[in-house]
């Protein structure tokens, strides 16, 4: 049984061992989770199996609106919903907290991750040119809230 819940400073060990596995281009260190734990303007879940963490995802809440970090599952563990259960958290979190819409950042060649993100309802709203250090070009992507 997965269960999601709040990310904790004691989760970041494992939550760093997440991201390496998911990206290879510039992972988040350990020292980035705990910063991101210690903000204030943070909320980040975590998908547990057994005890052991899966998958993770973030938003910064900064001025009303919601700004997604990164979402990341682990490779055996994907297409068995997680990666939803944890963008439905997110919402839902984002909604409680009144805020107006959630954005993000997605590689333009991530297409498994844009079609996660459409159907939650985020739609392209622009691009941002070779914003990753690769040089390759993000689609910004939001969700607005009713
Ligand atoms: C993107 C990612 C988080 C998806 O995790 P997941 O747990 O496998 O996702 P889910 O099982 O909840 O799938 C949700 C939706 O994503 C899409 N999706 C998932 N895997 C897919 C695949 N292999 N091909 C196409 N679409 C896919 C589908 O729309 C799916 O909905 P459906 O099951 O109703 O068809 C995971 O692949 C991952 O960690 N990738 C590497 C990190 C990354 O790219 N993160 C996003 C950065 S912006």
């Amino acid at each position: 049984m997965i269960e999601i819940r709040k990310m904790e400073l004691c989760d970041t060990r494992a939550v760093a061992k997440v991201e390496k596995t998911c990206f290879s281009n510039n992972p988040w260190s350990e020292q980035a989770f705990i910063n991101e734990m210690n903000n204030e303007l943070t909320v980040y879940y975590v998908a547990v199996d057994n005890g052991k963490i899966v998958g993770y995802a973030g938003f910064w809440n900064v001025s009303g609106e919601g700004d997604i970090t990164n979402v990341a599952v682990i490779p055996e563990y994907r297409q068995q919903g997680i990666a939803s259960k944890l963008i439905k958290k997110i919402t839902d979190s984002a909604r409680a907290l009144g805020l107006s819409s959630i954005t993000l950042e997605v590689r333009k060649s991530n297409t498994v991750a844009q079609n996660l993100y459409k159907k939650f309802g985020f739609s392209v709203v622009g691009e941002r040119k070779r914003y990753y250090s690769d040089r390759e070009d993000a689609l910004l992507m939001t969700l607005l809230m009713d």
